[in-house]
């Protein structure tokens, strides 16, 4: 028999020129994992944060029945208090803070007002065995990769007696083992009765543990599949309203001299100056080439590229850059944009986006001269090519004045793209282009990618998704703890040998 712990009729959601939400219907059962999936885009944060209270009650039309009762959420406590707990699609831990002071900030265990840290401390202990973490609750966030952090929201959310969790894109940054544990997990939770919603572009994730799912395309409900029925192409089907032959793009590669190489580079931690992060890197680019990077998380891949790019990371660098053949200066940002390279960074948050900006400052940041006349930038200059980038990329927006930080995650990514493509570049260096990227875009971003190498540029792609590596790479570099242990040939690759060059390299490291 089922049993609906959770109900949302007709939800019904706009923003000033964009209607996010028409008439949105969600149906979970208790003790279920429901999939939410669809394009950039599509509404499914709204929909978590119009549950969650975030969007409180006469900011949307519609209603939600929780356990039966009709819910009107003034904030995120009041949802809270019923058990209905909410992780962010972008991580929200205070990264100078501790594990356990950032799991009871505003839950307080408190009495009288003032938190017992003792308590607190073994609290956290308590939760953070739960989900499998073994840290101190004194190490500071910014001290733990984003896996742990991940875990960390969990058990945080755990502390708060949850009955309906919700996972807005929680393995999104996740190397593929931290998102397998972090999946068993959830599925361990559901054996203990716990309810969860998962939004997720990686299907095959959704495939694995998801007992129903919801698509979502444009702000409306398409469909929901029982388990037996969910394929990934039938998602996919769903998700952009045709059937999509094809995940990659095909092309003929047309492959020149080396435009890029580095040598000898190595990169030591900026705090503490004898570990060394990067040993001793060589490797090249020819034009026309699009080159991967693969390697586990924490293998060093955004920190060689940052270093490389205006030592934007690491301290005593040590190496040399030639683009061209030619011996290239790139020790500050600037100087590597001028030598030919862009960086297009991972973390979109941090370094790529300026978020209270529209749109159409953001695609032009990097390359002003471009917009300008005499010096002084050109407005309809600037629009216009702002203009063709949104839909070169297929940004979803109202226009190009619409702020970054309004876009939904895959948008902005698409938006940090654009800076890139009109900074014109010969060497960009992509780090995870796609991640949070649905289907029918990352198709359209390798359609890019295949573009510009099609044009001569050489392109070095950094990916944790091994298959999107296999499926657009020319040549494929492993690296493993600061070293390239194998290169491999783009028709000859395969997982189980990027896998292998890692667990060869580490036995080698360890003799
Ligand atoms: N605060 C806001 N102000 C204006 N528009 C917004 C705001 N938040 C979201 N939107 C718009 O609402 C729509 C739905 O966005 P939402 O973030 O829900 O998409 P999503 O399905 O979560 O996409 P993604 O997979 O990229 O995370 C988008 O068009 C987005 O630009
Ligand atoms: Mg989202």
């Amino acid at each position: 028999m089922s049993d609906t712990i959770l109900e949302m009729r007709d939800i019904t959601k706009t923003f000033p020129g964009v209607k996010a939400l028409s008439n949105v219907n969600l149906n979970v059962e208790r003790g279920e994992i429901h999939a939410i999936v669809g394009e950039n885009g599509a509404g499914k944060s709204t929909l978590m944060k119009v549950l969650s209270g975030v969007y409180p009650f006469g900011s949307y039309s519609g209603d939600i029945q929780f356990e039966g009762k009709e819910c009107r959420f003034n904030g995120i406590h009041d949802s809270e208090k019923l058990g209905i707990v909410i992780i962010h699609q972008e991580l929200a831990l205070v990264p100078m803070l501790s594990i356990a002071e950032n799991m009871f900030l505003g839950n307080e265990q408190a009495r009288l007002g003032i938190i017992d840290w003792d308590v607190a401390r073994r609290r956290a202990k308590e939760l953070l065995r739960k989900v499998g973490l073994r840290e101190d609750p004194d190490t500071l966030i910014t001290n733990i990769g984003t896996g742990k952090q991940q875990l960390v929201e969990i058990a945080k959310a755990l502390a708060k007696d949850v009955k309906l969790l919700i996972l807005d894109e929680p393995t999104a940054s996740l190397s593929e083992k931290d998102s397998q544990a972090l999946l068993d997990l959830l599925l361990e939770f559901k054996k203990q009765g716990m309810t969860a919603i998962l939004i997720s572009h990686k299907l095959n994730e959704v495939k694995k543990v998801a007992d129903r799912v919801t698509v979502i395309r444009d702000g409306q409900t398409i469909e929901t599949m029982d388990r037996e029925d969910v394929t990934e192409d039938r998602i996919i089907t769903s998700m952009v309203g045709r059937t999509m032959e094809d995940r990659y793009p095909s092309r003929e590669p047309k492959i020149g001299e080396t435009i890029f190489e580095v040598k000898d580079w190595s990169v030591y931690h900026p705090l503490h100056p004898d570990r060394q992060i990067i040993k001793g890197i060589n490797l090249h680019l020819k034009k026309g080439e699009v080159v991967g990077i693969a390697g586990l998380m924490g293998a060093g891949r955004t920190e060689f590229a940052m270093s490389v790019f205006g030592r934007a990371y690491g301290a005593n660098v040590t190496g040399e850059v030639y683009v061209h053949g030619k011996r290239a200066d790139t020790a500050t940002v600037g100087k590597a944009v001028a030598a030919g390279l862009a960086y297009a960074t991972e973390d979109r948050k941090t370094y790529g986006l300026n978020l209270i900006d529209h749109i159409k400052h953001n695609v032009t940041i990097a390359n002003l001269p471009g917009v300008s006349r005499s010096g002084v930038i050109d407005d309809m200059g600037e629009l216009k090519v702002a203009n063709e980038y949104r839909k070169k990329t297929n940004i979803r927006s109202s226009s190009v004045y619409q702020i970054t930080g309004n876009l939904s995650g895959g948008n902005q990514q698409k938006v940090v793209l654009s800076k890139w493509l009109f900074a014109n570049p010969d060497v960009l260096i992509l780090d995870e282009p796609t991640r949070g990227i649905d289907v029918g875009a990352k198709y359209e971003i390798y359609a890019i990618i295949n573009k510009l190498a099609g044009e001569g540029k050489g392109i070095l792609v950094i990916s944790s998704e091994m298959p999107e590596l296999l499926g657009i790479c020319d040549r494929i570099y492993v690296l493993n703890e600061g070293r390239i242990v194998g290169e491999l040939a783009g028709h000859e690759a395969s997982q189980e040998k990027i896998m292998r060059a890692i667990v060869r390299g580490e036995e080698k490291a360890a003799s």
